[in-house]
């Protein structure tokens, strides 16, 4: 509560000087990064591979609804804020707009009415597009997508952040520079990479850390906390970068496999990453996945090999078990020990879970994930991992991986001690090293889930 006043505060403060500012400094736009020949038009398929890459139609479909017709709720700690209908009906979308306007909404975050966007729509990192991306996405929008008639619900927070216009001096701190993309020192491959996860795949909205103003922290590769980590929607976005990202550990087809099929020798994505991938990820090309991990495996200067495999080859494979490392072992065998004073976590662990991720930890490659070193085993917030237990998970079908993978829950067999008991297991067992888990976290996450199923 604490940290939502002193941010209610600072946007007081802000919305003052932006009042003042707004009476002095006409909005300019940033105009287009690139000048594109008049006769320009974009290849076919260009502007649908930018809206995947993007990621628009997730957002901006309602649950049931039309594609790009809006009405999907986005929920911020301030309220609920309504995406816009982005189809080409003159009335209640976009089918009126120049491409100027259309360009304003991506990189200054300026709506159709002159608007202030809240920041729950990406501009933040939208703004690295180039411009041909740009248009080639608009004219997608505008004739390749089906008008629809669809008055979205006005959003309407709490005040001051109804005051759009604070959002106005909002930018002015949150956004770095110019609305222009800077390729780093590298190849081709890694900066096309840089490209895509700066720009369209705005991933630093998942896996940056926040500002005390809720802006993201470090939003280019050349920002010191750019994808060290962060949280969203009760889900821990675990950092990419640094000592700590367990993905710099994985060779770069691996984590191309992760982003194109949902799942790899070690991981399964889950909650907000399953539908990145669902929606996103796995439109992209082989070449662009490849770019992509080769960036994020380069982000501070490593050096990495040009990467140009299929990614996610598809089966037959043999896929023997991952060899366990010492500490791996000594668990399992713990495990297998059958030892009377077994505690607890350890023996729910033999009775429920060792049959599909093993004594080892190990897991098997692409069903059943690593518990080991796992990012959400090992959150700072045990909650995800908590929910996983209780409520299971399930990950979606790719073209790449077409099986699709579903845990059980076990919500009706397990108590709030026993899942914390387990937890806390999971999160010291094989040689992790995260904090023990109460009843009390368990008890918590229990009604949040319970509340959501009733829904
Ligand atoms: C994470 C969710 C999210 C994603 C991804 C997203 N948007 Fe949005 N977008 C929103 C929300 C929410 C709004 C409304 C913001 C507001 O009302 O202030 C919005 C507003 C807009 C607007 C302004 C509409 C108007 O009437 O003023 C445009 C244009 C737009 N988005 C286009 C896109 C495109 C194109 C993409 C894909 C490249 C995209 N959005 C991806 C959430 C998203
Ligand atoms: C809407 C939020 C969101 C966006 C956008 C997003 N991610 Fe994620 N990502 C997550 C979450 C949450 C997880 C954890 C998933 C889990 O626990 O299974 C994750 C997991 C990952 C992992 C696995 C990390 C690990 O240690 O297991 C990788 C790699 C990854 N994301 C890469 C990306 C890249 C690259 C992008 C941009 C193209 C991206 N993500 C965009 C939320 C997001
Ligand atoms: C019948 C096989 C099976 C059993 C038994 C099982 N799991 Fe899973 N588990 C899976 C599969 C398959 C997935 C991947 C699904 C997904 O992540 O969407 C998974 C995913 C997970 C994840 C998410 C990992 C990540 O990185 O996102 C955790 C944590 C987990 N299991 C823990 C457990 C625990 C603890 C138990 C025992 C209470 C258990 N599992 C029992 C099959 C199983």
């Amino acid at each position: 509560m604490k940290k939502y006043l002193s941010i209610l505060i600072a946007l007081i403060v802000l919305g003052i000087i932006a009042a003042l500012a707004l009476a002095y400094a006409p909005f300019k736009p940033s105009g287009a990064n690139e000048v594109l020949p008049a006769d320009w038009k974009a290849e076919a398929g260009r502007g649908e591979y930018v809206m995947r890459a993007g990621d628009c139609f997730a957002c901006h479909t309602a649950k049931g609804g039309e594609p790009f017709a809006g009405g999907r709720g986005i929920e911020s700690p301030m309220g609920t804020i309504w995406a816009s209908n982005i189809t080409p009906d003159k009335e209640t979308g976009i089918g009126n707009w120049t491409l100027e306007q259309f360009r304003t909404a991506m990189v200054d975050g300026v709506g159709g009415h002159g608007q202030q966007l809240y920041p729950a729509m990406p501009y933040e990192n939208y703004r690295f597009m180039k411009e041909g991306d740009i248009r080639a996405l608009f004219d997608y929008l505008q004739t390749e997508v089906a008008p629809v008639k669809n008055e979205v619900q006005a959003t309407s927070l709490s005040f001051p952040f109804n005051m759009r216009f604070g959002i106005r001096a909002w930018n002015w701190l949150a956004l770095s520079g110019q609305a222009d993309f800077k390729p780093m020192a590298g190849d081709d491959q890694q900066i096309r990479g840089q490209y895509l996860v700066e720009g369209a795949g705005h991933c630093a909205a998942c896996h940056s850390p926040r500002t005390p103003l809720m802006a993201q922290n470090g939003t280019t590769v050349s920002d010191a906390n750019f994808l060290t980590g962060g949280m969203v929607d009760g889900w821990n976005a675990p950092a990419l970068r640094g000592k700590d990202a367990r993905v710099q550990t994985w060779p770069a087809s691996e984590i191309a496999a992760y982003l194109g099929a949902g799942r790899n020798a070690h991981a399964v994505a889950n909650g907000e990453m399953a539908l990145v991938v669902e929606h996103s990820m796995q439109y992209m090309s082989d070449a662009d996945l490849n770019a992509m991990a080769v960036f994020l495996k380069s982000m501070d200067g490593q050096s990495v090999q040009a990467v140009s495999a299929q990614v996610a080859t598809p089966g037959p494979h043999s896929m023997p078990p991952l060899p366990a490392d010492e500490a791996g072992q000594a668990t399992a065998k713990l495990l297998t020990s059958a030892s009377p004073d077994m505690s607890l976590g350890a023996r729910l662990y033999l009775d429920n879970c060792a049959a599909c991720h093993f004594v080892s930890g190990k897991g098997a490659a692409e069903i059943f994930p690593e518990l080991q070193g796992n990012a959400m085993v090992l959150g700072k917030d045990a909650s995800p991992l908590i929910s996983v237990i209780l409520k299971g998970a399930s990950s979606p079908a790719t073209d790449r991986r077409p099986m699709h993978l579903v845990m059980q829950g076990y919500a009706d067999r397990l108590t709030d001690d026993e899942v914390a008991q387990l937890a806390s297991f999971l999160r010291k067992g094989w040689g992790n090293q995260a904090s023990q888990v109460s009843a009390r976290d368990v008890a918590k996450v229990r009604q949040k889930v319970q509340s959501l199923a009733a829904h």
